[in-house]
């Protein structure tokens, strides 16, 4: 186990602008952070999980964020983080509403492992309002989602939407 390694899960559907700034923060904290883009995160995905941690390489190489990690993970995230030697687990907080759901799983992944620790960044006040839903709908009905996510992620949400016709 090492102390000084930081898992950032999500289903990351896709990355945002609001997950690299709570990135950028954890980076700030722990010398190595792996991000973790969970298979299968139980809710309905628009882009299949390999995409998902493609847009998030992408991304990592457009930002130059040549220390991070980027991989996918099945089943508990707990275990996963133990096979990495995570001793950090982030999340991030936009506001009140997030943290009852935070706070489960932060007790949960406690339980399952009490020596990985949850550790809750602020995310910065502009993005609070963010969230891949929200950016979904903005790119479905062709509005601009480039002030809210990397350049890749608009290109792959701008195909996504083109080919299905919605
Ligand atoms: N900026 C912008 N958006 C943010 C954000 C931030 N700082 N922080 C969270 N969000 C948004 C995400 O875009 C996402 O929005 P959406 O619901 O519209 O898609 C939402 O908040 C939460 O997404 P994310 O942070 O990716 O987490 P998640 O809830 O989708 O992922 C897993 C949760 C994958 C970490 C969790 O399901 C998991 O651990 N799964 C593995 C199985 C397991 O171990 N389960 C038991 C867990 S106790």
């Amino acid at each position: 186990m090492d102390a000084a390694t930081a898992i950032y899960p999500g289903s990351f559907d896709p990355i945002t602008n609001g997950h690299l700034d709570i990135l950028n923060r954890a980076r700030e904290v722990f010398p190595r952070v792996v991000v973790a883009v969970a298979n299968d995160p139980g809710k309905a995905v628009l882009f299949p999980a390999e995409t998902r941690l493609g847009l998030v390489r992408c991304v990592l190489k457009e930002i130059g964020a040549d220390d991070v990690e980027a991989v996918g993970f099945d089943g508990l995230l707990a275990e996963f983080a133990r096979t990495i030697g995570a001793r950090a687990l982030i999340r991030g907080l936009r506001a009140v509403t997030d943290f009852e759901y935070e706070l489960q799983m932060a007790l949960a992944n406690r339980r399952l492992d009490p020596d990985l620790e949850t550790v809750f960044l602020m995310a910065e006040a502009r993005h609070c309002f963010l969230s891949s839903s929200l950016i979904k709908e903005v790119a479905r009905y062709g509005g601009d989602v480039s002030p809210f996510v990397p350049r890749c992620v608009a290109d792959a949400l701008r195909d996504a939407f083109r080919s299905s016709g919605c």
